[in-house]
């Protein structure tokens, strides 16, 4: 019976007609996670950029976007009257200052892509987050793991916040296993080496621990 909001996969970013900036997500995490969420009653609205996967469970209302920007636009829509959001995308962090109208052509000289901030989608929905109301994020570390994801459980008003990282083997992008450590304010949890599904269910079954409090 509740509503669980969940982002999932890359975003593409326009450099021209042809050509974009996207990173090696495959949403296979996101995906299990709207799976499991869907097994469980609840109703999802998965916002998920560009992959190759298909959604089961009726329950889940699939939206596709492409940019950071059109991701931030739907997960904030949805996430209004949401019980929970989970925000498992790899959103870009930057974007071309503008797409060029036509394909650009070689040229002899280097060509310097001017790029701007995207909005930090995660930081957004934490900043209206009402009372009640929960927030999940992911983080994917290559150094310093456990600082930057307490920090960015602060700055980004998670509730909890799920870790992987690139030094683990098995874990992170497209792999169908993964290495997590979920981060409360209260500690740290680690969890074995499992199937993406097998975490989804660690990962819901905790979330159910933050919406029953
Ligand atoms: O700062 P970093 O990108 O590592 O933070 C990761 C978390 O923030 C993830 O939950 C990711 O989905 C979310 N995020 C977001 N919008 C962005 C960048 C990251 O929602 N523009």
């Amino acid at each position: 019976g509740k509503k669980v909001v969940i982002t999932a996969g890359p975003t593409y970013e326009k450099i021209d007609p042809v050509r974009f900036i996207g990173n090696y997500s495959s949403g296979k995490m996101g995906f299990a996670l709207a799976e499991e969420c869907a097994e469980r009653g609840a109703e999802v609205v998965l916002v998920s950029g560009p992959v190759t996967l298909d959604v089961h469970h009726p329950n889940i209302r699939r939206i596709d976007v492409e940019s950071a920007q059109e991701m931030y636009e739907a997960a904030k829509e949805a996430y209004t009257d949401a019980d929970a959001g989970i925000l498992c995308a790899a959103v870009a962090d930057f974007t071309p200052d503008h797409a060029a109208d036509h394909k650009i052509k070689r040229e002899k000289d280097d060509l310097v892509l001017q790029l701007k901030p995207t909005q930090d989608i995660a930081a957004s929905l934490g900043a209206i987050k009402k009372e009640g109301q929960i927030l999940v994020g992911f983080a994917l570390e290559t150094n310093d793991e456990a600082a930057n994801a307490q920090g960015k459980l602060q700055r980004k008003n998670f509730d909890f916040i799920v870790l992987n990282s690139l030094n683990d083997k098995g874990a992170g992008f497209r792999v169908d296993t993964n290495k997590i450590t979920i981060i409360d304010h209260e500690g740290a949890t680690p969890y074995p080496l499992k199937t993406k599904l097998e975490v989804a269910k660690d990962i819901i079954d905790r979330l159910t621990i933050s919406m029953n409090k």
